[in-house]
């Protein structure tokens, strides 16, 4: 008997969902290009499917518009993006998830309050230059605690994080700098969603032989998921799609256990399923559905 298993929280979070309900709305009722700056969310199936749906990508660098309607992605973006599109007479429907703008909140009120800012996360995510935007001109990103080690720090400092970061980063960087600063203040600014779709992917992970992690190759919290996972289950693989599985991955497998990035809608966790069902027909289907949409 042999089961397969999809995290409780799983796939596609609050703040995708809504930032692809935004553009299709948009494209929908626009009589004007409908872009965005870059990929709406790193998952290149949906991407291609919103294409068709009438909403384009442009390069990352608004001065590059003209006219039109600009959907800002669920990762938010700098000040000075909004302004530049502002000032060319583009029209802004902003999808910037609500629990990003809370980080763009939180890195303001540090460099106000006179704090200097690290931001925990992924140098060059769009998300993270967001937050740089955010953060003020003494602002790093530290991505690893090897990155403060050249680092001149001020005596206050306060942290901000990435959304779809790791707790284990953030207590990481958090314990290397606390005997060197007179004051740190830290803002745990780890989405909900996220902290809800490592927990049980890890929690799965324990109890696999195999996991299968679904979603861009390109997504940074896909890869992540993927990390962890694997440090709980040696055969752990990042797929995009479901014909990238092979057999022989699951073929001795008892416990298949399944999770899927932010950016990874359930229709692509059901052909996971169903593909995995052809290879095992007689396999156990676990889906606790309902609860892998994060917070909403
Ligand atoms: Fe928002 Fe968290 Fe998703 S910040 S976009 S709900 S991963």
């Amino acid at each position: 008997n042999r089961v397969i298993e999809v995290a409780r929280h799983a796939g596609v979070c609050y703040g995708v969902e809504r930032a692809l309900h935004l553009a299709h709305k948009t494209a929908l009722k626009a009589d004007q290009p409908v872009k965005t700056l870059g990929p709406l969310i790193h998952n290149p199936r949906v991407v291609k499917d919103l294409r068709l749906a009438g909403v384009s990508e442009t390069s990352e660098i608004p001065t590059a518009l003209e006219g039109g309607t600009l959907v800002i992605r669920a990762h938010g973006v700098r000040p000075d993006t909004i302004k530049i599109a502002e000032d060319r007479g583009i029209d802004l429907v902003d999808a910037t998830c609500p629990y990003v703008s809370k980080v763009h909140r939180a890195a303001r009120k540090l460099v106000d309050e006179g704090y200097q800012v690290l931001v925990v996360g992924e140098p060059g995510h769009p998300e993270v230059e967001g937050i740089l935007g955010h953060a003020g001109s003494h602002a790093h990103v530290i991505a690893d605690v090897k990155d403060l080690d050249d680092l001149r720090l001020s005596n206050r400092i306060g942290i901000v994080v990435q959304t779809t970061q790791t707790e284990d980063l953030l207590a990481a960087v958090t314990a290397q700098i606390i005997g060197q600063v007179e004051e740190l203040k830290v803002i745990n600014t780890i989405c909900r969603a996220t902290q809800d779709r490592q927990a049980s992917a890890l929690e799965l992970a324990k109890r696999s032989d195999v996991m299968i992690v679904i979603g861009g190759r390109n997504s940074g919290n896909t890869r992540r998921l993927a990390e962890l996972c694997s440090s709980r289950c040696e055969k752990t693989y990042h797929i995009e799609e479901a014909h990238e599985i092979l057999p022989s991955w699951v073929e001795h497998a008892t416990h298949i256990g399944i999770s899927a990035g932010a950016s990874t809608p359930a229709s692509h966790i059901e052909e996971v399923l169903a593909y995995l069902l052809e290879l095992l027909p007689s396999a156990q289907c676990v889906w606790e559905r309902g609860h892998g949409q994060g917070r909403s």
